[in-house]
């Protein structure tokens, strides 16, 4: 009984089904409640051509927007009201902060570049 008690932790560490912040973050983006934020706002959240047609003043595209540089609160906001086009989601404030966390960590690099290129302005 002794041995099993010390091999108990090693079994649950085994065991473990924990993922990070930033994998549930991209869980969430890539599949939330079944319609991906993906399919619009492109893999990394820059924006992506959600359909294309032609009508009588030629060739249209409708288009997520870019949302890198979105705030947490205005991507709360946004998630959570009606829009024309883009669903509404009933995420919780944490599912969505796990998704602009997300969004932060993977535009790294393009939010620190544009952030020198408008303090040099
Ligand atoms: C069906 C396509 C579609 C899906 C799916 C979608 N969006 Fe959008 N989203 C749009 C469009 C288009 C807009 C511009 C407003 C409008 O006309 O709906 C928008 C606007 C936004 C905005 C407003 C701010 C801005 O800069 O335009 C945010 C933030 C946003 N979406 C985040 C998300 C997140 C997070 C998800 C996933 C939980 C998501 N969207 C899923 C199409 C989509």
């Amino acid at each position: 009984m002794k041995r099993l008690l010390v091999l108990l932790p090693l079994l649950l560490g085994a065991n473990e089904d924990f993922i990070s912040h930033y994998e549930y973050g991209e869980m969430l983006y890539n599949n939330p409640r079944g319609v991906s934020c993906s399919q619009c706002h492109g893999k990394d959240g820059a924006g992506t051509t959600i359909v294309e047609f032609r009508d009588i003043h030629g060739k249209q595209a409708i288009k997520g927007s870019d949302i890198r540089k979105d705030s947490l609160q205005a991507m709360i906001k946004s998630v959570s009201n009606y829009h024309e086009i883009m669903p509404r989601y009933y995420l919780t404030d944490e599912e969505v902060k796990a998704i602009y966390d997300y969004l932060q960590k993977k535009n790294e690099n393009y939010l620190e570049t544009s952030k020198e290129n408008n303090s040099s302005k």
